[in-house]
């Protein structure tokens, strides 16, 4: 069995050890952007239980794994906290967790990041539903050999975030009076911040924002099938976009200040997407 496949079922047979339900949906949160979705009830653990490898810790990643629970019978598997590639983690090691949520049957996958707004009109605060990407980290998590039943060695990014999630998310943000927009993520490798040259050329290929995350995980959650959405909370605003530079204190404060709208969108969305996904039938 290739090693990735084996470390993946040992995770899995981990998992139902522990007893706790298998999710249909799984909610990633990033940098300073971990929310309060109710009381797991005991279904914590710490994210580095799962994984067949070393992590160490940045800030603003608390890093925890909850089973959400609130809805009994539409569990949903909460990431607290994400790896990235510039702590050094390889673009496999990047999207694990995806991959085990993938093998638990898990069918939607919901991501929160911090971004750097890219147009003159977005203000820090602002959310942006993803509405496609431009993977720019030179990884990919699909390169080298991957087994067959993961997913198709070619898989079509036409709409690697759903339509349909995007739009629930819209009907839900406009009856909650929350402002959302939509727009084209790039993704960076980092960790250091883009030059106001790099910002330049972003801009004229089309990306409305920046940020150094999500690209991976959803290339490998659309190579496994999930359905996909994702919601930027603009941080602050690229060089030359806005008067100033950037710092990671600034991303985390204004990522706590849009927390509140954060959690009341988010907690309406999993329990619309849940009910939606307790209807289907599971995955064969
Ligand atoms: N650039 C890249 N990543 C980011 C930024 C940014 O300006 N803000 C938050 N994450």
């Amino acid at each position: 069995m290739n090693p990735m496949d084996t470390e993946l079922h040992q995770a899995v047979a981990a998992w139902d050890e522990t007893g706790w339900p298998r999710p249909r949906v799984v909610l990633v949160s990033g940098s300073g952007l971990a929310v309060d979705l109710g009381d797991p009830g005991g279904r914590e653990s710490d994210l580095a239980d799962w994984l067949p490898f070393e992590t160490h810790q940045i800030e603003g990643h608390p890093l925890k794994v909850q089973l959400l629970t609130a809805d009994p019978g539409r569990p949903v598997l909460y990431l607290k906290g994400r790896l990235h590639s510039y702590q050094g983690y390889d673009a496999h090691q990047t999207v694990f967790t995806i991959r085990l949520a993938a093998k638990l049957g898990a069918r939607v996958l919901i991501m929160t990041n911090a971004a750097g707004g890219l147009r003159r009109d977005q203000r820090p605060g602002d959310l942006m539903l993803i509405r496609d990407q431009i993977n720019l980290t030179g990884l990919n998590p699909l390169r080298g050999e991957l087994p067959a039943d993961w997913g198709p060695r070619f898989p079509d990014m036409t709409e690697p975030y759903s339509g349909r999630l995007r739009a629930l998310a819209r009907d839900i943000a406009r009856d909650s009076g929350i402002r959302i927009g939509q727009g084209t993520y790039a993704a960076v490798a980092g960790p250091s911040y883009e030059t106001s040259a790099e910002v330049a050329m972003l801009r004229r290929s089309g990306a409305d924002m920046v940020g150094m995350s999500t690209a991976l995980e959803i290339i490998a959650a659309r190579h496994m099938g999930l359905e996909c959405m994702a919601l930027s909370v603009i941080t602050n605003l690229a060089p030359g976009v806005g008067s100033g530079g950037v710092s990671h204190e600034e991303v985390l404060q204004e990522g706590k200040e849009a927390s509140a709208r954060l959690q009341s969108l988010l907690a309406a969305l999993l329990a619309e997407v849940s009910l939606i996904e307790s209807k289907r039938r599971p995955r064969a």
